[in-house]
């Protein structure tokens, strides 16, 4: 097993052993790509929620958000192509019988030699002094050869699914000589196309009028109420809706924990703009969107652009928010040009008009939309497995602790009795009353203090307040700093105020 397969294990046992993830009904051994938000999940999940609602809906006053419901008349999945068009291309390994995404086999392929690339940049980079990378992506044989070869595949690619040509997928897979990973074999069966949405049936009656689909995106809500805020918020364009919510899809590779579920909850802002600025607006929310994700304070090389090869049926621009998970960079966001697709499938399939009248022009048009859609899971994953840190203390002892941004922890402060008499749990309990309607606290009285420090650490509590003999004194407390584990003594009266200036989102806007 690899480092990284390692970390990656580390992570997900550790999000279960705290309380972040569970697997889902896991009493009946869980159920495939389904997981369950634990006591601290849920609270670090509603506070990505919350950095994102207040960014895109507080902070601008052209955006306003809204809660749609999950089932949405049929025709709504007819007319946005979800019916048609949302489907992956699909293989199986006549051997292993394992299924896999045909798209996605090929983008490994790429992805391993890429790889071939980065081992030449950094084998120069150490034989060189004053090295230019860029330079060397440019003149070396063996890295152009590489590069030619990426080019050539993406090309062939991008031709075959454009055409739907699924003969094509299946041959480059044979010309590139991939194996499933079980089997070790080449012998696939065609590719076909598969379905992603998931249906029931609305009422008893079970025809086919009844069906109806748990919406594989959040963002068809947002569309079909477009007139309804439109009037009701007298907006003027640009402006945007926005909206958090679980949606479903039937994926095939449900795989990587968290990163790709069957139900997970999407992020979206459909930003409406007047049609011929959409790709202004693109490029706005591209660069603002990245600079979101980067004020948490992730590193900021873990991020990268990745434009699309292949548009959605409905884009004329796309490009992805790439982050490096421990099992290397895959989309977190995605930004896409809509066009006016959406709108004008709804007034098609609806008979309404879905137009905006711009005083301006004085002119009624279908509005252009940027689309911008990140998944909180996803977002939870990549806080999660980049706050993990493992570290060896003085003694030798090791510590496992969640570097979270403090406007993330789920715990902001733990208040602590250094012993369980002399009225020291009744002070902590009077601190605590104190943070409590501001903040997620905890109070703990139960073990040595540094097993408290160790448990406190391994949840990505920013403060933790022992209330010693000394408090009862001079009402001073000592505050221990999570990274630094640095401990100072400070007045009781200050506290509210240290720990709101740490754990404020407004840190993040400025
Ligand atoms: N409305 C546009 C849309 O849904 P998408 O690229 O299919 O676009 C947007 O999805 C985001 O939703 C992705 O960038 C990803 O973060 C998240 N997402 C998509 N499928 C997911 C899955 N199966 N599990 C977890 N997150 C997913």
């Amino acid at each position: 097993m690899t480092q990284t397969e390692d970390f990656f294990k580390h992570v997900i046992s550790h999000a279960k052993e705290y309380g972040f993830i569970f697997p889902s009904s896991e009493i009946y051994d869980g159920l495939s790509a389904v997981y369950d938000y634990g006591q601290y999940g849920v609270l670090l999940k509603n506070n990505l929620r919350n950095y994102w609602w207040q960014s895109m809906v507080q902070m601008h006053e052209n955006i306003v958000g809204i809660d749609a419901a999950i089932f949405m008349h049929p025709t709504t999945w007819k007319a946005s192509g979800h019916v048609d068009a949302f489907s992956d291309p699909l293989i199986d390994n006549k051997d292993s019988k394992k299924r896999y995404r045909a798209d996605v086999l090929i983008e490994e392929h790429i992805a391993k030699i890429e790889g071939k690339i980065e081992k030449e940049v950094e084998k120069a980079a150490k034989r060189f002094e004053n090295f230019d990378a860029a330079m060397f992506r440019n003149t070396n044989a063996r890295v152009l050869e590489y590069q030619q070869k990426i080019d050539a595949i993406n090309a062939r690619f991008k031709a075959a699914l454009e055409n739907n040509n699924l003969a094509e997928v299946k041959q480059i897979i044979l010309d590139l000589e991939i194996v499933c990973a079980i089997s070790g074999s080449r012998n696939w069966t065609d590719v076909r196309q598969f379905n992603l949405m998931f249906h029931t049936q609305l009422g008893s009656v079970a025809d086919e009028a009844s069906t109806i689909y748990l919406r594989p995106e959040t963002a068809q809500g947002i569309f079909v109420n477009f007139l309804n805020v439109q009037k009701t918020g007298r907006m003027k364009i640009p402006f945007g809706i926005a909206q958090t919510g679980k949606a479903f899809r039937n994926e095939i590779v449900a795989r990587q924990f968290i990163f790709r579920m069957r139900e997970f909850e999407q992020m979206e802002m459909q930003f409406f703009v007047k049609p011929g600025t959409e790709l202004t607006w693109y490029e706005y929310w591209k660069e603002t969107r990245l600079a979101w994700h980067k004020a948490l304070g992730m590193p900021p090389q873990k991020y990268r652009y990745h434009d699309h090869i292949k548009l959605a049926h409905y884009a004329n621009a796309a490009c992805d928010i790439e982050f490096e998970f421990p099992f290397g960079f895959k989309e977190l966001e995605g930004i896409h040009s809509r066009t006016d697709f959406d709108l004008k499938a709804h007034e098609q399939y609806s008979g309404k008009k879905l137009q905006y009248f711009d005083p301006e022009l004085n002119e009624s048009y279908v509005p252009y939309v940027v689309e911008t859609s990140v998944g909180l899971d996803r977002m939870f994953l990549a806080t999660l497995s980049t706050a993990l840190q493992t570290e060896t203390l003085d003694d030798g002892t090791t510590r496992d602790v969640l570097k979270l941004h403090p406007a993330l922890a789920p715990v902001k402060a733990a208040i602590m009795p250094l012993v369980k008499k002399d009225g020291l749990p009744d002070k902590a309990r009077e601190i605590m009353r104190t943070l409590q309607f501001d903040h997620y606290c905890q109070y703990d009285e139960k073990d040595s203090i540094g097993k408290r420090y160790r448990r406190q650490d391994a949840i990505g509590t920013p403060f933790c307040i022992t209330v010693d003999h000394q408090t009862l004194t001079d009402n001073t407390v000592t505050i221990r700093h999570r990274d630094s584990m640095q401990q100072q003594r400070i007045a009781i009266a200050k506290l509210p105020q240290t720990v709101m200036e740490a754990v404020s989102f407004k840190k993040l806007f400025v």
